[in-house]
């Protein structure tokens, strides 16, 4: 179990979000997270300041940098996203992109797509796999606005496609998957796997 020390309760948070107030005009610059304290500290920042993501204690979200693939985006000094990717094991597994955060005050600025084009950089043979609710218009636009900014088509599949684990949903919610066929990637048929329903 990890402590959960509200972002709310740190004076650097409250100096970070006045910052996010006049956020600079500079482009958008994506990096790798490293698994710091400091990291992990920038991502429950922003679980903290996006209204439907979970704010994670620093401890988790450093697990999560060591085990799966995390990267961090600024505009200017200031960090304003995150993106969480688990890359299957299989050669033949998509990337699936387990959650894109982005601070309401740096919305509509190119940061979630600048973090969805270096995660398709990072395995450009593999297909990408994500999930949505269906009423969070903002997150279907971007998905299918990044599916053809990369040339690819975007559609749905069964909830029985991957395991929900690997998609970064609960049973419980009712996110739907979607999967990113990459012309040269790997067909999804492939990657349909019976046994690792869950
Ligand atoms: C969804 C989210 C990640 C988008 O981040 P963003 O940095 O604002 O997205 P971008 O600026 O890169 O948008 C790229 C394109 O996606 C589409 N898009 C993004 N947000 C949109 C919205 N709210 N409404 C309509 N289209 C949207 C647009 O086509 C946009 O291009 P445009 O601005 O030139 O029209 C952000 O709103 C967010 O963090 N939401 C809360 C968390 C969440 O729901 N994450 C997604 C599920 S994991």
């Amino acid at each position: 179990m990890f402590n959960l020390i509200s972002p709310y309760e740190e004076p650097e948070f409250a100096a970070w979000r006045l910052r996010l107030r006049a956020l600079p005009s500079s482009k958008v610059s994506v990096r790798d997270a490293e698994a710091t304290r400091q990291d992990g500290r920038l991502m429950s920042w922003v679980q903290a300041e996006c209204e439907s993501t979970y704010i994670q204690s620093v401890e988790y979200n450093v697990s999560k940098i060591e085990q799966q693939f995390v990267l961090l985006a600024r505009i200017g000094e200031q960090p304003v996203g995150f993106s969480l990717v688990f890359i299957g094991p299989e050669e033949s597994d998509p990337l699936f992109i387990q959650l894109v955060a982005v601070v309401p005050a740096a919305r509509r600025r190119g940061v979630a797509l600048a973090l969805l084009s270096r995660v398709a950089e990072r395995a450009p043979e593999r297909n990408i796999a994500l999930a949505t609710l269906d009423n969070n218009v903002g997150a279907l636009a971007l998905n299918d606005h990044f599916a053809k900014s990369i040339g690819a088509s975007i559609r749905r599949v069964p909830v029985s496609m991957y395991r929900r684990s690997h998609l970064g949903f609960a049973q419980s919610e009712s996110h739907r998957p979607w999967i990113i066929e990459r012309s040269h990637g790997v067909h999804s048929s492939l990657s349909f796997d019976k046994d690792s329903h869950t």
